[in-house]
């Protein structure tokens, strides 16, 4: 055999590596949330297989500097501020991006926020902040998309979370947010498919770096969350910004209304302290 196997030429850290540079060229992305975190490595991504990229968010500096370092990958990117509770503050970034990219083919509903919170404890206004940013954001950017999507015959992405479909304890406001999410993504794939627009969400598990596991993992440290997770680490952004770019361009074609776990198998652990302390007393030593 002869020359280097392809797979040989990236490490395996390097997930976006193994796809086409060219696969998302003529695309172009607009992503919520898009200055920081998960959002950003998304933003990588589709900058890596050759999309443009709008990305939107409630801070100008962190757009800047996200937007710097995209156009350094050679991506075509532009940004403008919204806060997506505002939905004619982000029609208005939707329109900027339209302006100076062309009609958006990929919107990425991604900005979220967290915190944790006795339910019987946060005020109506806590609850409703988050609803407000995930639930309405996330309706808010895909209504604004819709001309677009609608000519492009494009798609929508949500960021989901375990917490739509995993009891969780002091995440009412955050369960109640995302598996909200979640339907909006299956009733749009429904209402939106005679347009072509597919509809699918993404379920990261804990991802390195990011501020929602930096709010996470604050109270009992990192350690913790990496022993509960069956492949032992959190996910690299990278590892979701790859999947996010298979779901959202050519070989996610007949992907529809369907929702993708990314979480080191995070979601199949069910009581993980009751397995755990079962290994214990079975078989530690002494
Ligand atoms: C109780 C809280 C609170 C807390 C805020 N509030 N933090 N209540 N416990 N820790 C209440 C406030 O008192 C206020 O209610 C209301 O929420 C709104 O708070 P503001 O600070 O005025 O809102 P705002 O400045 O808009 O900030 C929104 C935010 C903030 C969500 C509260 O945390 C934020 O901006 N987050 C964005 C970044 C983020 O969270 N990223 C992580 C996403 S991770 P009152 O009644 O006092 O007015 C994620 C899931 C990942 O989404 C899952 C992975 C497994």
């Amino acid at each position: 055999m002869t020359g280097t196997p392809a797979a040989a030429k990236t490490s395996d850290h390097d997930p976006i590596g193994h796809l086409s540079p060219t696969m998302l060229e003529g695309h172009v992305a607009f992503i919520t949330g898009g200055g920081s975190g998960i959002n950003l490595g998304i933003a990588r991504a589709f900058a890596r297989c050759g999309a443009a990229i709008a990305i939107c968010g409630r801070t100008e500096e962190r757009l800047a500097g996200a937007a710097e370092e995209l156009r350094g990958m050679g991506a075509k990117v532009t940004y403008k501020a919204a806060d997506v509770r505002d939905p004619e503050a982000l029609q208005a970034s939707v329109d900027h991006a339209v302006s100076e990219l062309g009609d958006i083919s990929i919107t990425v509903a991604g900005a979220a926020g967290n915190f944790f919170a006795k339910a019987e404890e946060m005020s109506a206004n806590a609850f409703r902040t988050v609803v407000d940013i995930d639930l309405m954001g996330a309706y808010h950017a895909a209504r604004a998309t819709f001309p677009s999507l609608q000519k492009t015959r494009g798609s929508i992405l949500f960021i989901s979370a375990s917490q739509a479909f995993k009891a969780t304890k002091y995440q009412a406001h955050v369960g109640a947010a995302k598996a909200g999410i979640e339907m909006l993504m299956k009733d749009l794939a429904v209402e939106w498919g005679g347009h072509g627009i597919r509809s699918n969400s993404l379920v990261p598990g804990p991802v390195e770096g990011t501020e929602g596991m930096a709010r996470l993992a604050g109270p009992t440290g990192d350690d913790l969350w990496k022993r509960a997770v069956p492949l032992g680490r959190y996910a690299q952004t990278e590892e979701i910004g790859a999947m996010a770019a298979v779901l959202s361009g050519p070989l996610g074609a007949y992907v529809t209304g369907s929702q993708y776990t990314v979480d080191g198998g995070l979601g199949l652990v069910g009581s993980g302290h009751i397995s755990d302390a079962v290994e214990k007393a079975l078989f530690s030593e002494g």
